[in-house]
């Protein structure tokens, strides 16, 4: 199959993005830990099964995972973020191997009993091939289970600081982007997903809405911090010059200010859980 078409996702992974997610790791996967035990209540993995964790990343989803007791195999074509993932299995005694290779046309030392992903299966340019390869390396019957963001106006963890900082973004000229390009957002049509999957030949495919409240900061410069690497407020960071760029910092604050209370910040976040078989 042709992979080349991921090359810009495979070059943000391997460039500013995947170096965000490594250095934002620990406080990421501390945001993130109640969506994880989500997927992992979903997943309900037994010890010995072959799993594989789709778009690992920085692999809290695959230490979770071998934590349980299922023989993981971490899968991810970043390899800053790969890295980290195989010293944190290291540093913690996790039996969980790292593969890095382009989930599209990596190929896998055996078959796998369930493929498991934190948000890591949303930036194929080519889904249906990719998910067609993914079931391949899955046996009959295996099964899936992942969680993809729902739309942005769903998880106000990054729409309240997005609504903020548009204004101080350049309008594009053309028309809307498709939400279902690759990114974050591609599989918030439960339609679109469930479509994807079937074509791709997958079975029983479901999803459940996941909703759950973040904890994104103790203090507002821990929150700006936060919103500085990833989402709507990095990309007006790395886009505007110095004078905007301020504006669009004090427009977050003020936006995030009202949100927060003795225990924090917290803002809510929504994510389709989805199942499937492998046919
Ligand atoms: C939003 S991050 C999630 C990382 C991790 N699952 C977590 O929750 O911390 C998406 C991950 O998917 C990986 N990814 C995207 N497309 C991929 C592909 N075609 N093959 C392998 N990995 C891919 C990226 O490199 C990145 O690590």
């Amino acid at each position: 199959m042709e992979t080349g078409s991921n090359e810009k996702e495979r070059a943000f992974w391997n460039g500013a993005g995947g170096e965000t997610w490594v250095r934002s790791q620990a406080q990421l996967d501390a945001m993130l830990a109640p969506l994880l035990d989500a997927l992992l209540d979903g997943a309900a993995l037994t010890a010995g099964e072959r799993v594989l964790d789709l778009g690992c990343g920085c692999g809290a989803s695959s230490l979770g995972a071998a934590a349980q007791g299922a023989r993981v195999l971490g899968l991810d074509f970043s390899a800053p973020m790969i890295a980290q993932a195989q010293a944190r299995a290291s540093a913690a005694a996790l039996p969980a191997r790292f593969l890095c290779a382009d989930a599209t046309e990596a190929t896998f030392p055996e078959p796998f009993d369930a493929l498991i992903s934190r948000f890591g299966g949303m930036f194929f340019a080519e889904p249906v091939l990719a998910y067609a390869h993914l079931r391949s390396a899955l046996v009959s019957g295996g099964r899936l289970c992942m969680l993809v963001w729902q739309a942005p106006k769903h998880n106000p963890w990054m729409s309240v600081v997005g609504q903020a900082v548009a204004p101080f973004l350049p309008k594009g000229d053309g028309p809307a982007p498709d939400p279902r390009t690759p990114g974050p957002f591609a599989f918030a049509g439960a339609g679109y997903v469930t479509s994807v999957l079937e074509e791709a030949g997958w079975t029983d495919v479901g999803l459940t809405s996941v909703k759950r409240d973040l904890h994104l900061a103790d203090s507002m410069e821990e929150a700006l911090s936060l919103q500085s690497q990833v989402g709507p407020l990095a990309r007006v960071l790395r886009e505007l010059e110095a004078g905007p760029r301020e504006q669009a910092l004090s427009a977050a604050r003020e936006a995030l200010a009202p949100h927060f209370t003795e225990h924090g910040l917290h803002l809510g976040a929504a994510c389709h859980l989805v199942s499937a078989r492998a046919a």
